[in-house]
């Protein structure tokens, strides 16, 4: 559907999603690890309607927090189906999710000792800091020293210690390397290094590698390829299970994977600026709607869903009152007018989700495209 048509017909900002794009991912990842269970990472995109195409395509639920876990339980995925990894909560949060009965995976040996005091459950799973990590930023690579995850390979004897006075199977081992990982090799390498992890725990029947799966968010940049990952995991599993002679359940746990593509963010332009170096296209959106540019330094491809003029350099730039506050520098696009529609590209994950009332501003509407029509899946939030 026309994005100037939803802009005019919804109003702008929102984010628009298309439920054919979401449904032909989580398919390629069903059809490149056949042999797996998914768990969506909720925190890439929350929204309920997103959910529910999520878990029509049988994936199950990946949740960071008691909030997460609550909805995830509300968009119809039972506790059976969902798993909940989370670092420095409180007693009381993850006293919540082992009550729920969804499967945790503890992140310290303090946790660890927490989930054993319960005494509610017989086994755990532990997330493990391998030294192995990837990624498209140092903020979002979660192996290795510098990052606070899991429990480093050193500390596995101690953590079998207290699983044991706490009368705990450890029956699951996980590991997430980071996010937007686009070197295929680090993905195998990592997945082959937890294989040979797995001979600490003789109890094992479970093995989740994590999410982070990349997506190409520059034009004519290259696929993740997936189907070659897929097929090299599934070798590494078949010989690990050979070898044990015994199965074991495999999980994966992508967020960005399913939704990235599938999400445009839609803007208006407010305000046309040249000063001595750039010509600022000035939109009705900011970092406090995607924040990735501003954090990450994040590339999102950005066109001019308007008419537009000839094509030329300029930057575009959000209503916050901060210099860093802008999506591009230097992006080629057929040069606006005020009231133009601007289409930020890639934008379904971690951009909603991560948005804010910072400059106590609107949250942005959130739009759905399914099966040729199109409908407000989440109103404008006004901040006041
Ligand atoms: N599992 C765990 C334990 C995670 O921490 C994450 C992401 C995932 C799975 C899903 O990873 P994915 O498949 O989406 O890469 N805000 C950042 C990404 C942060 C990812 C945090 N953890 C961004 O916008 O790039």
């Amino acid at each position: 559907m026309a994005a100037v048509k939803l802009a005019e017909r919804f109003g702008t900002p929102i984010y628009v999603y298309d439920a054919s794009v979401i449904r032909e991912r989580c398919r390629e990842l069903i059809d490149s690890f056949p042999v797996a269970n998914f768990y969506y990472a909720v925190k890439a995109n929350s929204n309920p309607e997103l959910l529910r195409i999520i878990r029509g395509e049988r994936f199950r639920a990946e949740t960071v927090s008691r909030g997460e876990v609550e909805l995830a339980l509300r968009s119809g995925f039972k506790s059976a189906e969902i798993s909940f990894t989370c670092s420095n909560i409180e007693r009381g949060e993850l006293l919540f999710a082992v009550k729920t009965g969804v499967r945790v995976h503890v992140d310290s040996l303090n946790q660890l000792k927490q989930y054993g005091a319960f005494a509610l459950r017989r086994t755990v799973s532990l997330r493990l800091n391998q030294g192995i990590g990837g990624g498209h930023h140092r903020h979002v690579i979660t192996g290795g020293p510098e990052s606070k995850f899991g429990i480093e390979l050193k500390d596995i004897p101690q953590a079998l210690r207290i699983a044991r006075r706490y009368k705990l199977r450890v029956n699951g081992i996980m590991q997430h390397i980071g996010s937007n990982v686009l070197d295929e090799k680090i993905f195998v390498k990592a997945a082959a290094v937890l294989l040979q992890t797995a001979k600490h725990f003789p109890d094992l029947e479970e093995l989740d590698f994590g999410g982070g799966f990349g997506v190409n968010y520059r034009p004519g940049g290259r696929r993740f390829d997936l189907a070659a990952v897929g097929k090299e995991i599934t070798k590494l599993i078949a010989g690990f299970e050979a070898r044990r002679g015994r199965k074991v359940r495999v999980s994966f746990e992508p967020g960005r994977y399913p939704v990235a593509e599938a999400g445009t963010l839609l803007v208006k332009v407010t305000d046309i600026k040249r000063n001595s170096k750039h010509t600022f296209i000035g939109v009705n959106s900011g970092f406090n709607h995607l924040l990735r540019p501003a954090m990450y330094g994040s590339y999102h491809e950005i066109i001019n869903a308007s008419p537009g003029g000839v094509r030329k350099k300029v930057a575009v730039a959000g209503n916050i009152c901060e210099s860093g506050d802008v999506f591009a520098k230097d992006r080629l696009i057929a040069l606006p007018q005020e009231g133009d529609v601007l289409a930020i590209l890639n934008a379904g994950a971690y951009g909603y989700s991560m948005a804010s009332r910072y400059n106590s501003r609107v949250l942005p509407a959130e739009g759905l495209v399914e099966n040729g029509k199109a409908r407000l899946i989440c109103r404008r939030l006004e901040p006041v």
